[in-house]
This record gives C-alpha cells, structure tokens and sequence, in this order.
C-alpha cells in the first residue's frame, strides 16, 4: 500500500507534527506500506520529503506535489524546473498534522475530494474536536460533563469580574481552535488578564474562559475498528512538574522533565470504566470516527469532566496515544494497521 504522510503543517505545532510523523515513519511496517512523506511547510507548501536514517527531510524548496480532484489518489508533482509530471498514485492518506489547517476538517476535505482513502477522523469530527468552543456545546448536548466555560469572541470581551463570579478565580483562557496548549494561559488576577486574551486573541478570535478544576489529567485513546467498534484503551495518566504550574507546551516538548507519564495510570476498577464508557460516548457525541484521545479531569473526590479530544492525538516520544494503547496489547504498527483497514473499508 502506497500511504502518503502528511506533515508539517501552517500550525503553531508544526514542530509537534514533525516530531510525531518521524515516529509513524518508524512504525510503519515496510513489508505492508511504501510510504510517500510530504512536508509542508509553514506557508502551506506541500513538498516531497524522504525519510533517512530515521529523520524526515523538512525542505524549504522542492518537488511540490498535489493530488488530483477526484482522481483517487493521483498525485502531481512540479519542480521548479521542468513540466508537471504524475508520480505514483497513492492508496490513502494519512495526516499527520496538529491544530488548524491539519487536525480541523481542512486536510481531510482534500481527501474527500480526491477521492482518497484517509486514515483517522473525518471532516466534521476533525472539525467539531478541534473546537473547544463546538466540542463543548456537543458534549453538552449529550449530557456529559464538561469544565464551566464562557465564550469570549474578539470584540466583546467581558470584565474579569464577570467571568470571576461565574467561573471563579484562577481560571483559563483558550483560544477555540489551538492544540499542545498554545495560546493558553492561566489567570490568577486582574493584572494577567489583558496579557491572556493577548496571547490568546493571537491564534483564534474566538476564545474560552474556562473554569480551573484541580485535578489530575486521564487520558485514554480510542480507535474505531472496520465494523464501527470503538476500542477504548487502559487510562494514562499525566504528572506535570510542579514548577509548569499546569501542563502546558514547555512541559509537554521543551523541557524533558516537564512531565511524567503513568501509563496505565491508577484509578478504582469502576472509575475506570465509567471514563471508559465516557471517553467512547464523548467520541461518538463529538462525531469522530476513527481514531481521537479523550481526555479527562478528575478531582480528589472521583469526580470527572472531560477536557478535550485530539483527533489528530501526539504521536511524540512523550505523547500518551501509543502508550495508552501499548498498555492495552496494542503496538504502535498495529494502531496504524487499524488505521489504515478503517481509512480503506
Ligand atoms: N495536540 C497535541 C499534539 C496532542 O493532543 O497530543
Ligand atoms: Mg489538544
């Protein structure tokens, strides 16, 4: 199977991508898949890339290459010398990508109208996921619970004191559309209040300002099989170093013992299964199909919300996904062998 990895990407986690596509690259078994990686760049550009030595070519100029409306797989490519000339076709598309223009639906609408197979969640699932403010108003909907959130769009901010008497104080901005915690702050007092929706208003004009729920985070991964069966893996569980003050995207990608992660993580048999069989309502309530992480909250009194699902989950040395599923029986070849059976049936 010729299986073309899309990563990269125009999203502030473009380096996230890069980090989680090199480990696919790894993992794909080379008996089963040729795989075509395509980098691309922060501007968008979609180049050919290759994978040696265990690293992926991140070019900044090159083969640029397409697919083809509804050519099921037909693939274009243009150099910057010479004619347009037709590669191989590919048998499905697997993105790679986290955040906006990747993990949102955009990516995955290339793929429908190519009439190409994709590996992992759909368009509106993508798109629904990647939107804390949507993904909320669906949980909602489905009676499952969910952190106290205000929606905030650029233009009518409310005062502080506001969000204070309704959510509370510390509590956290967001922007709507961000993964790997860009973008998010946490405000304490006044005095941090217009540098968060700063920070904020610079990735998304819509945000959240959410209530803080001291908690520990629970994470589990989910994987839809060919007959629409939704696999729900052993919870993992993420410690945060203290001095991050919350998981944010230092402790997660830059420093090495931002967190720890307890895989699978402790919990009461039956809190266990009540997340597990939330963890699946929430994919099903979100509209995902394929593949997401649900991830969770829990308080000291065995309480839960659920916090956010990745449909394009971390792939990274130190993301939960895999590890989740390795707890679970399941090896990294095998998630993207499940992957792709889903993208093709
Ligand atoms: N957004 C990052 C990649 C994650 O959810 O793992
Ligand atoms: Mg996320």
């Amino acid at each position: 199977l010729r299986i073309a990895v899309l990563f990269g990407g125009r999203s502030a986690e473009h380096e996230v991508s890069i980090l989680s596509a090199t480990n696919v690259m790894g993992a794909l078994n080379p008996e089963r898949y040729d795989a075509v990686p395509i980098f691309i760049t922060r501007e968008g550009q979609w180049l050919l890339s290759s994978f040696e030595d265990g690293a992926l070519a991140t070019p900044s100029s090159g083969t640029e290459v397409c697919l083809v409306p509804g050519g099921r797989g037909r693939m274009l490519a243009m150099s910057a010398y010479g004619a347009p000339h037709e590669l191989r076709g590919i048998d499905i598309l697997f993105p790679v990508l986290h955040g906006p223009h990747g993990e949102d639906g955009s990516v995955q609408g290339v793929a429908e109208v190519a009439r190409v197979p994709l590996a992992g969640c759909g368009i509106l699932g993508s798109a629904a996921a990647l939107d804390k403010d949507i993904a909320k108003r669906l949980l909602r909907a489905a009676g499952l619970p969910v952190a106290r959130a205000v929606t905030i769009h650029q233009g009518a901010v409310p005062p502080l004191a506001a969000l204070d008497a309704e959510l509370g104080l510390p509590l956290f901005i967001k922007p709507a559309r961000q993964g790997s915690s860009v973008g998010v702050a946490k405000v304490h007092a006044s005095q941090e209040f217009a540098a968060a929706l700063e920070q904020a208003f610079r990735h998304d004009r819509t945000l959240l300002a959410e209530e803080f729920i001291a908690g520990r985070e629970i994470e589990f991964s989910v994987l839809e099989a060919t007959d629409g069966k939704l696999f729900v893996s052993r919870p993992g569980e993420i410690v945060p170093a203290e001095s991050h003050g919350f998981y944010n995207y230092d402790a997660k990608y830059i420093d090495e013992n931002g967190a720890a992660l307890k895989v699978p993580a402790d919990l009461p048999p039956e809190v266990e299964a009540d997340m597990r069989d939330m963890a699946a309502k929430a994919f099903r309530a979100v509209g995902c199909d394929g593949m997401a992480r649900v991830d969770f909250f829990l308080t000291s009194d065995m309480r839960f919300v659920i916090n956010e699902l990745n449909t394009i989950p971390g792939f990274t040395d130190i993301s939960m996904y895999s590890k989740a599923m390795a707890a679970s029986g399941i090896s990294y070849a095998e998630i993207i062998d499940r992957l792709v059976d889903h993208g093709m049936a």
